[in-house]
């Protein structure tokens, strides 16, 4: 129910009053709950003068829970003693009633009731007197019809001290008319609509004043995208497998480590702005380790370490282009580039998951931006075998078990592999990443030693989320679209159920 509905009701009773009302008063009077009163006070105070209201505090007795079931059924001593026959009870059945335990100690204490030890067949109890009146209930009973007033300070303490009576504090308002009364309130307009504007009914409508001190409803608890759910599973999935993360934290990266450092020509299409999105400011980088940019250019333009290269003229300017990454193999470049600066190589397992931005025209599948998983590993004699081994290992853990392996390529993994799985639901094999093992015109320059080979596979965070929560559209996954509800409901993520 609205606050709106009470409102009348509320000026009504206002109008009859002498002089004000108090908001628990009306509540009680009109059957409705405190809170709608208040509301109703607050939107007719954001109305002007047509009513005054002042917030007041008062302390009330209110009955426990157990409280009122005393005040129902009689206290535990009272109950104690009416289950004690003339003839008496056994002190083992009297203990097992309900109110046994704390009524027989209190009926003891309040002489109503004996315990006789000796008894014919164990302890047993029997009444001192003929009937009792039970203090408790009649008390609790006053105070619960709001007449703890005529009940003694000593009493209320000893109600409390038992648990039976609270004092608690209750904030209403003391409502009285305002300069500008009346019964009847037109309700003030909360939106500027485009009918109003257009019929120019807007002249006659009175509108709400902006509140600017009004704060917004605080959530009870923050909620994980989807996507961030289903990262957290990747991330175990890795961190299981020995795996260390990598700082993925650069967006921006210079083309020399998204494309050159990963051996991909200059001209390759890739690099066009039809795919890549180039920075205007600052539109270069300007530091990079100047030895291995000069492996990286000859290995490019003249070839070595037993590669022919591409045999052109490779240019530092192209290198320099600041681009938003295209993936996060840029990413596992430095990571190498880095370990191979290590005086004594040492094996690694490296993995990352993080956003990646290509300039893609928009579908229902495809954004400028996603995010990429992918996983780094780097020994001594690491074989294809290796990879498909690894890569069953990993998908097992995703609750993929059917895969398949395609040729494919990549400038910088040779030999190179699409991953498929069985889709169950669909009926049919789709693909589900792409791997491969890195070329040696990449390695090599970078200074690690030879004989070591280095396995990777890449695949997208939205593709398995979108499959896991049921979403068709990437565009009720991410962007402006997105249906708060949908992230508040969406479970945790389990990838192997
Ligand atoms: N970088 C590749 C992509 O963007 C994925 C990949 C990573 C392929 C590592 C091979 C090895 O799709």
């Amino acid at each position: 129910m609205a606050d709106g509905v009470v409102v009348e009701p509320l000026l009504q009773l206002l109008e009859k009053a002498d002089g004000g009302l108090d908001s628990l008063q009306v509540a009680t009077g009109l059957r409705v709950d405190h809170q709608l009163v208040v509301g109703a006070v607050k939107s007719l105070q954001s109305l002007g003068e047509v009513i005054s209201a002042e917030q007041r505090s008062s302390k009330r007795w209110e009955l426990s829970c157990e409280g009122k079931e005393i005040a129902e059924q009689g206290s535990h001593e009272a109950r104690v003693f009416n289950s004690v026959p003339p003839e008496g009870l056994a002190q083992s059945q009297l203990m097992n009633l309900p109110s046994g335990k704390v009524g027989f100690s209190k009926a003891m204490s309040n002489k109503w009731i004996r315990l006789d030890k000796n008894a014919e067949g164990g302890p047993r109890v029997y009444r001192v007197v003929e009937s009792i009146e039970d203090l408790v209930q009649k008390k609790l009973l006053l105070a619960q019809q709001g007449q703890t007033d005529s009940l003694e300070e000593k009493d209320k303490n000893e109600l409390k001290k038992r648990k039976l009576l609270n004092e608690v504090n209750v904030k209403s308002y003391w409502i009285t008319k305002g300069s500008a009364f009346s019964t009847s309130v037109t309700k003030q307009e909360t939106d500027l609509t485009p009918e109003m504007i257009s019929s120019g009914s807007w002249h006659d409508k009175k509108f709400k004043p902006y509140n600017f001190e009004a704060l917004g409803i605080i959530p009870d608890c923050g909620h994980l995208h989807p996507l961030m759910k289903v990262r957290t599973q990747f991330r175990q999935i890795f961190l299981e497998m020995g795996f260390t993360e990598m700082p993925t934290n650069n967006f921006i990266e210079s083309s020399f480590w998204n494309f050159d450092a990963l051996f991909q020509p200059q001209q390759h299409p890739a690099r066009d702005q039809h795919d890549t999105f180039f920075l205007s400011d600052p539109a270069c980088a300007n530091h990079f380790p100047e030895d291995y940019l000069e492996r990286v250019k000859r290995v490019h333009s003249e070839g070595g370490y037993g590669s022919q290269g591409y045999k052109y003229d490779w240019k530092i300017e192209e290198a320099a282009k600041n681009i938003l990454r295209t993936h996060t193999t840029a990413v596992s470049a430095r990571m190498l580039y880095r370990l191979a600066q290590q005086e004594e190589f040492t094996p690694v397992k490296y993995f990352s998951i993080d956003r990646v931005f290509r300039n893609e025209t928009l579908d229902a599948t495809h954004l400028a931006e996603f995010h990429q998983i992918e996983g780094v590993v780097a020994d001594y004699g690491l074989t294809l075998g290796d990879l498909m081994g690894i890569l069953h290992q990993f998908f097992t853990k995703l609750g993929i078990t059917k895969l398949r392996f395609k040729p494919a390529y990549n400038p910088y993994t040779e030999p190179s592999m699409e991953v498929f799985s069985y889709h169950e639901g669909l009926q049919k094999w789709v693909e589900v990443g792409n791997s491969g093992v890195f070329r040696p015109e990449m390695l090599l320059p970078m200074g690690l030693p030879e004989g070591v080979s280095v396995i990777a596979w890449g695949l997208s965070l939205e593709r398995p989320t979108m499959i896991k929560y049921g979403i068709n559209n990437i565009r009720e996954l991410v962007g402006h679209k997105v249906h708060l509800q949908m992230v508040y409901d969406s479970p945790v993520c389990r990838l192997d159920c």
